[in-house]
């Protein structure tokens, strides 16, 4: 039997139910250790950001909060996990690019020291706001640097036509949302922030971003004291994905950015990365149970007991991801199947053509590589419950999130007369 930081896989399942999410934390921990120990510069003061739209929970903040990592959230709602976290204010970046009046007031509250300003309308009401609270707050400018790094076009966010930040061409409205912010007396200018995209495999993307940024800054004159250069790093989810090693991806943009500013000659105090995917993707394995199986004229079906309501992925990008029987590990492929969730759509196919032995009902199907972007994208479709997160370690396990029940999916259907 297979088994996740010495943990069989069907004591997981009969503990916890099917299908179920499970992070090996070693492995998480090592992601951010890498990241807090190989983005360092003897140049400028570092900080790694952990997108926590990858998967959030108290849980998995508090490890980070432990390992001298920070975050950035993107709504309210990230944020109020944050909160319930107790992660430090200070620690905290806040994105998104149409932030609502209550969002930007609960991060105020709460002291959320930095915010990313995506666009021109939301510096007045950052200010607005600021002023009324009288809440001190640092803002970064996300600028789009219109570098097209080479992933699915969904994920790429540096494209011309993009819906992020800024044109890196908008010269002169960049500035004006700097006067803005200089002029009023609550938030201070920090610098910049740029993203190119996700799951992107190659360093040369980042390395381009950087440069382009670095002379936008010399070109425009512009004081920066901190420099976010987003995330995007790759992960393997299939053998054809050759993620560039953390440890130099780490080094390679380091070594980018030193060169990049003592070429321009310009000083910045603090350079700040945002991975997400990389930290808990190959951490994240999906357990499935098999029900049914079907022959069809060209095709073998396998189906689980899960599907694109826990990991809508493959459906929304065509992503792809590799599975074993976690029962069967060390028996001989037999076929290829169609691994198809329960969802009543028939593009609710998780894997295509698997290589499996022998697929019965009651195996136990283990997809690798869900722990980023599957959780945090699950959905109720069909009324599927979203699975329990288990973390595991070292032969230990601990529940991080509770499944869901029709129970409590039944406490949003309500029916009362509205007061109008
Ligand atoms: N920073 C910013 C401003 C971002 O927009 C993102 C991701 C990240 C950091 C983290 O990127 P990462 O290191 O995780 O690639 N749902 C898609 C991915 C969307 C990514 C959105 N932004 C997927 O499942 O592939």
């Amino acid at each position: 039997m297979y088994k996740i930081s010495g943990v069989a896989c069907d004591t997981l399942l009969k503990a916890c139910g099917s299908p179920l999410v499970v992070y090996d934390e070693n492995k998480i921990d090592e992601q951010i250790r890498l990241y807090v120990d190989n983005f360092k510069s003897s140049a400028f003061e570092t900080e790694v950001i952990y997108a926590s739209k990858a998967f959030t929970c108290v849980a998995m903040l508090e490890k980070l909060q432990k390992e001298g990592a920070s975050i950035d959230v993107v709504s309210g709602g990230e944020l109020y996990v944050a909160i319930q976290a107790k992660f430090p204010a200070q620690r905290i970046y806040f994105h998104g690019n149409n932030k609502l009046d209550e969002e930007i007031i609960m991060a105020l509250d709460y002291q959320v020291k930095t915010i990313v300003i995506d666009n021109l309308h939301e510096v007045h009401r950052v200010i607005a706001l600021a002023e009324q609270k009288q809440q001190p707050v640092d803002v970064l400018i996300r600028i789009n640097p219109k570098v097209e790094a080479h992933t699915h076009e969904f994920i790429a966010t540096a494209t011309a036509d993009s819906k992020f930040g800024i044109s890196i061409d908008l010269v002169e409205e960049i500035k004006q949302m700097i006067t803005l912010i200089e002029e009023s007396s609550y938030v201070t200018f920090k610098g910049f922030h740029s993203h190119i995209g996700s799951q992107i495999l190659a360093y040369e993307g980042f390395v381009a971003a950087i440069d382009k940024m670095v002379d936008f800054i010399k070109e425009t004159g512009i004081t920066v004291s901190t420099f976010n250069i987003g995330g995007g790093f790759g992960v393997r989810y299939t053998k054809d994905d050759t993620p560039v090693p953390t440890a130099h991806m780490c080094k390679t943009l380091i070594d980018s950015l030193e060169t990049a500013f003592a070429k321009a000659d310009i000083r910045v105090d603090k350079v700040c990365m945002e991975p997400g995917r990389s930290i808990v993707g190959e951490a994240g394995y999906s357990l499935y149970t098999v029900g049914f199986k079907k022959q069809t004229q060209h095709k073998q079906f396998a189906f689980i007991d899960g599907g694109m309501a826990d990991n809508i992925r493959p459906a929304l990008y065509e992503a792809k991801y590799e599975c074993i029987l976690a029962n069967k590990e060390h028996e001989a492929i037999a076929g290829v199947y169609e691994i198809a969730g329960k969802c009543c759509e028939s593009g609710d196919i998780l894997i295509h053509d698997a290589p499996l032995p022998k697929v019965e009902a009651g195996d136990i199907l283990l997809m690798f590589t869900t722990g980023a972007y599957g959780y945090s994208m699950a959905s109720n479709y069909n009324r599927l419950n979203r699975p329990a997160v288990v973390f595991v370690k070292d032969g230990h396990a601990r529940q991080v999130l509770a499944r869901e029940s029709f129970e409590t999916q039944m406490l949003l259907d309500v029916q009362k007369d509205i007061e109008l």
